[in-house]
């Protein structure tokens, strides 16, 4: 038998910690620029103190155009392991900067080379499910028989079963199918990898997470679903018949199903989430004056941990050890 070795997502949650409570500094002041730079700068710094040799394979952006935290930067003191880093210092800009619910800064870490590289210009359809209806789901399948599906397994009525839809006109169709399956949908304005991950916390009564959203936030969530254990179908998607155009010509197959396995090669997979605004999924940074609370959780594939860490943290403190002022969040 193994011995227990390193949790990384226990090392992982101080970037997303320190990126929260940077960025929760802009909650509501109308500036997602802002908040972004301070939770990069936070992260990054917090990053780069853990023995790793990590390569960011999600990041902000390409090299040229943001400077930090960018897909292919080296991050931590480069020692092994050698492992890939998905991040999202906030997953939710526009609901930080107008103080809205569900913001949350993550960072994913797995196996060299495990972590998919999607092309970051399309978007990605996707559906996933928690632990307990895992293997029901099929993206080829009808959202109506989807949803009976869930209900079957999970041993609910469909009236009981709730979908989460990112509120956008690319869903008016799937927003009609669903209500006409008679299932529930929760709406969210933004934020949909803490839409994603409601379907693997107990007792939130979210069953499924349906539709088309970012990329890079598809795989982020590859990775927390897996170390979760529920399960997760995607597809690359065209939104007309230009990008399907350009799809072919960059040789990608849009009917190919994109399982789990296929977005992270490894089940040794560590994830960390902090709460940046108040949410369904983890409560937001709370400024105290001498403190600042954090609500955070992280799990690993391998044993299947969850772990809720709250902390507590001292910005005067921090003042003298860290380059990151926590007390205005620049
Ligand atoms: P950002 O925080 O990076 O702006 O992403 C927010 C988000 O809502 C994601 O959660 C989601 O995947 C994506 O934007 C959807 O993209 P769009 O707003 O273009 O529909």
């Amino acid at each position: 038998m193994a011995a227990p070795d390193r949790n990384m997502a226990l090392e992982m949650v101080r970037g997303t910690e320190a990126a929260a409570m940077a960025a929760g500094r802009w909650m509501g002041k109308g500036d997602k620029n802002a908040a972004d730079a301070a939770a990069v700068l936070a992260m990054r710094n917090m990053l780069n103190s853990v023995a790793m040799d990590g390569e960011i394979v999600i990041g902000e952006g390409e090299k040229d155009k943001t400077e930090f935290l960018f897909t292919g930067e080296k991050v931590g003191t480069g020692d092994p392991p050698s492992v890939d880093i998905a991040l999202d210092p906030i997953d939710g800009t526009r609901l930080t900067s107008l103080g809205l619910p569900g913001a949350i800064s993550v960072v994913a870490v797995s196996d060299k080379g495990s972590i998919i590289r999607p092309p970051y210009m399309f978007y990605i359809n996707k559906i996933i499910v928690g632990p307990e209806a895992s293997d029901v789901i099929d993206i080829e399948a009808p959202v109506e028989e989807n949803i009976q599906r869930v209900a079957k397994r999970k041993g609910k009525a469909v009236d009981d079963v709730t979908v989460v839809v990112l509120d956008r006109p690319r869903h008016e169709d799937l927003i009609s199918e669903i209500r006409k399956a008679g299932a529930r949908i929760k709406l969210i304005p933004d934020g949909d990898i803490a839409g994603a991950l409601l379907t693997c916390k107990n007792q939130m009564g979210t069953d499924l997470l349906i539709g088309i959203g970012g990329s890079s936030e598809a795989v982020i969530t590859a990775c927390a679903i897996k170390a979760f254990g529920g399960n997760m179908q995607c597809q690359i998607w065209a939104k007309d018949a230009h990008e399907a155009a350009r799809a072919r010509e960059m040789g990608i197959d849009l009917d190919k199903i994109l399982g789990l396995d296929d977005l992270v090669k490894s089940d040794n997979v560590f994830f960390a989430a902090t709460g940046i605004t108040d949410g369904e999924f983890l409560e937001g940074v709370r400024y105290e004056g001498s403190f600042i609370r954090t609500s955070s959780m992280v799990v690993r594939s391998r044993s299947g941990t969850i772990r809720y860490v709250e902390g507590i943290h001292r910005p005067q403190k921090l003042a003298l050890i860290s380059d990151v002022d926590y007390l205005k969040g620049i």
